[in-house]
């Protein structure tokens, strides 16, 4: 997929995911149990779409920048988090236009996925943190594919594409599954240690008519995984 892939849906998209289950509802709010406190941290938002995480960031107390892939979901970040922000276009599969150990953290909500090889993104994420910093990254829970693809071979990296419909409008989206080992096997090579990996719940502040009938007596569906990764501590 282009990097520049979400421009043809982006206004769509981004209305979606204001308020959507996934986004709104469950991976926006884990991410930010994850991140903690993150008053005065310098805080790189990767793959930030149209801002809407970098904004929950910035309410916190964090120096956030931002940068995706999309110049349209860049417009859109910008017009929400206003003239003061940085908020670059940039591809996470490219050499990043920050500075060694610029970043107290950074997050990769639900972008790694779109990537067959994850060496350059993990690398010039690592590149950009401090020494002890953490990346957060979510992406798409690899069980996914085996319930969809129930033949599939769990145990290959191989694209798969999934049609949408944000906010009304149809769009394509293709991923790349990988199994768990091959995602722990990346952020190794990289030299990050996994400090957890999580499941987390969906909120509590669920309007239920957004869950199915199934999921309303329940806290947690399978959907994404999260990683807290750090980068190492000078010895
Ligand atoms: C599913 S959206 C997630 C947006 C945001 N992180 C969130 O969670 O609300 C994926 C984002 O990744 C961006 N993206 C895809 N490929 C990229 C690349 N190579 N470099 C930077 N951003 C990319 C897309 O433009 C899109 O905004």
């Amino acid at each position: 997929m282009r990097p520049d892939h979400y421009d043809s849906f982006a206004a769509s998209y981004a209305t979606e995911n204001e308020s959507s289950l996934m986004n709104a509802y469950y991976e926006r709010p884990a991410m930010l149990a994850l991140a903690g406190d993150v008053s005065g941290r310098s805080v790189l938002d990767a793959g930030c779409g149209s801002g809407a995480l970098s904004a929950e960031l910035q309410a916190r107390g964090a120096v956030v920048t931002s940068f995706d892939g999309s110049p349209g979901m860049v417009e859109l970040a910008r017009e929400r988090l206003g003239p003061d922000a940085v908020v670059d276009v940039a591809d996470l599969t490219k050499p990043l236009p920050y500075a060694d150990a610029q970043f107290d953290d950074a997050i990769a909500s639900l972008v790694l996925h779109y990537f067959e090889d994850w060496t350059t993104p993990l690398a010039e994420l690592r590149r950009v943190l401090k020494p002890g910093g953490r990346l957060l990254v979510s992406v798409n829970h690899p069980i996914i594919y085996r319930l969809l693809k129930p033949t599939a071979n769990y145990f290959e990296t191989v694209p798969h594409t999934e049609e949408y419909a944000f906010n009304g409008q149809p769009a394509e989206l293709t991923y790349w599954h990988r199994p768990l080992t091959a995602m722990s096997d990346a952020f190794a090579e990289a030299g990050f240690t996994v400090s957890s990996f999580t499941e987390p719940p969906f909120s509590t502040d669920t309007p239920p008519e957004l869950l199915a009938e199934n999921l309303r007596d329940k806290t947690h569906f399978l959907c994404f995984i999260f990683f807290v990764l750090s980068a190492p501590s000078p010895a």
